[in-house]
């Protein structure tokens, strides 16, 4: 079997977090490879409440960055720092609350 016609599979998650590491959000590579570790810590690197996180080039918003998307829910979060990724992983992945104070859109 070649490698294009093995099946792609992925392991199930509950959200998944599309962080922007374009240039004129700071091209924040330190920031996104925090997230994953605390994500990791905080026991949301598998299973039930399984927090997948990802990278984009550009989001398409372009002000205030860092920006990031968090799906189902579509929640966007602007001006990101490492104390606003461990109050969001608190707030909005562990107990199911957005913080509201920080989301700039919700696709509801
Ligand atoms: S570079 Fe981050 S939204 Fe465009």
């Amino acid at each position: 079997m070649s490698q294009t016609e093995e099946k792609l599979s992925i392991s199930p998650y509950k959200r998944h977090v599309i962080m922007c590491v374009g240039k004129s959000c700071g091209e924040n590579m330190p920031l996104l490879k925090y997230m994953k570790e605390a994500v990791a810590k905080a026991g949301l690197g598998e299973g039930e409440g399984a927090v997948r996180v990802n990278r984009a080039g550009c989001l398409g918003v372009c002000k205030q960055g860092p920006i990031m998307v968090v799906h189902p829910e579509g929640v966007w979060y602007a001006n990101l720092d490492e104390q606003k990724i461990d109050t969001i992983i608190q707030s909005h992945f562990i107990q199911d609350e957005p913080v509201q104070a920080w989301a700039f859109h919700e696709q509801a």
